[in-house]
Formats: structure tokens, sequence, C-alpha cells
């Protein structure tokens, strides 16, 4: 049978929820945050073993400072309390971040490793291209000529995650935002209108129903 290891989750709608409620940005990705641990509580009892996120990419700098430092708060906070079990990987350009929030996700990576459960991948700092363009310097850098898929995966700030079988955008738009075009290159695709703070448990199930009924492919028969 078709097994989903690996579901990526474009947290979209935080704004939207907040707005609904006359309150601020802010409090919309304190909501989300509640939201990505119960995404991850859903996803621990199916036996997913890993979950992407989209936190904050290359192109949420244009946000307010305001907004931008407090999903930062909530990355660090998170950093220092993360759910039981799971173990925390970062990916995108962490070294960029301010180095309280570098020092938080390193001590967060170093502490859940040898944790037991699935695997919580936070794209922070991330884009989908960024992580392409950065794997190709690095190849550049060790001087190799000509390299297959195989070694230029290992560059992948994702690596050594398998590639995504599903990925789920809240909040109604139906598009990829540069999150994970690598890896999401063969993976079924599911969009649904609730606003990310908004999602349960029943829409995660509801999910992976309709994944293990769909025919994957390939680009085969
Ligand atoms: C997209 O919705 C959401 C984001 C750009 C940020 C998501 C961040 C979090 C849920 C917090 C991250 C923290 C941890 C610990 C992972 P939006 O803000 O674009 O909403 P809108 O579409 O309604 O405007």
């Amino acid at each position: 049978m078709q097994k989903l290891r690996h579901i990526g989750f474009i947290m979209d709608g935080n704004r939207r929820w907040a707005k609904a409620r006359g309150l601020s940005h802010e409090a919309g990705h304190y909501e989300g945050v509640e939201a990505l641990k119960r995404v991850v509580r859903a996803c621990s009892e199916l036996k997913v073993e890993y979950v992407s996120v989209f936190a904050f990419s290359t192109e949420n700098w244009k946000r307010t400072k305001r907004e931008v430092d407090a999903i930062f708060e909530l990355v660090e906070k998170f950093s220092k309390t993360p759910p039981e079990e799971i173990r925390l990987k970062f990916s995108g350009s962490i070294d960029k971040l301010p180095q309280k929030i570098v020092d938080a996700v390193r001590f967060a990576e170093e502490k859940t490793k040898n944790n037991g459960g699935l695997l919580l991948n936070i794209c922070l700092n991330y884009g989908g291209r960024d992580e392409i363009v950065n794997a190709v310097n690095k190849i550049l850098d060790k001087k190799l000529s000509r390299v297959g898929e195989k070694t230029l995966e290992k560059y992948l700030d994702t690596y050594p995650l398998p590639p995504l079988d599903a990925v789920v955008r809240t909040g109604g738009e139906m598009r990829l935002s540069n999150f994970m075009l690598y890896s999401a290159a063969y993976a079924e695709l599911f969009f649904i209108d609730t606003l990310w703070p908004d999602i349960t448990e029943k829409d995660i199930l509801s999910v992976y129903e309709k994944y293990l009924s769909r025919q994957r492919k390939f680009g085969g028969d």
C-alpha cells in the first residue's frame, strides 16, 4: 500500500484568521503555532515520518518589522520548548538570521536529535529556488564539474529528507509559493479553504485518506 512518509504544509491564512476576529497579525501567527502542534500530533498518530512546514520565506522580509520579529520570537520560543518526542530540523539560510535565533534553532536541533518521533522540518528564511542555487554554488566551491540528481540532493538544505509525498496548502490559494520545489517534484497537492489556525485533526485525516486513494504514477503508466 502507498505510504505517506513525508508531508509538507504551507501554513497560509494566519492574518486573515486574525483580521476576522479583530486581532493583530501577531495573534494570528501565535494561533498558527498552536495549529502546528495539533498537526504534528495528528501526523504522529498516522505514523507520518517527516513533516515540513513553511514558517518564513526569503520573501517574507517584505512584511513589517513588527510582524517579522513576532514570527522569530515564536520560532525561538518553540525551539526552546519543542513538543516532546519529535526531532527538529531547520532548513533555509539560517546563518543569515539574528544570532539569538541561530543559537536557539541549533540548540533545538542538537537537543532533539536522538528523539524517536517524527522529524519536523521547519523552513525558515527559506526559498525553493534559493535552496537550489545555494546547492549549485556549494558544488562549484567543491570544484565538482558534472553532477547527477543524487549528488545535487546532498547539497540541498532539506537533505537527507525523502521527497515530499504530499503538500497541503491551507487558506484557499492554489500555488506553491517557492516551497520545497525540488522535493515536491512528484508530490500530490492538496488545497483546502480552511485558514491555518482553524486546521483540525479531521482535516489531516481527510487529506490522508484522499492521498491513499490517489494513484501515483511518477511519469509511468
Ligand atoms: C502565512 O499566512 C504564514 C506565514 C508567512 C507565517 C507562518 C508562521 C507561523 C505559523 C509561526 C512560525 C513558528 C513556528 C514555531 C514554526 P499569512 O500570514 O500570509 O496569512 P494571510 O494569507 O491570511 O495574510
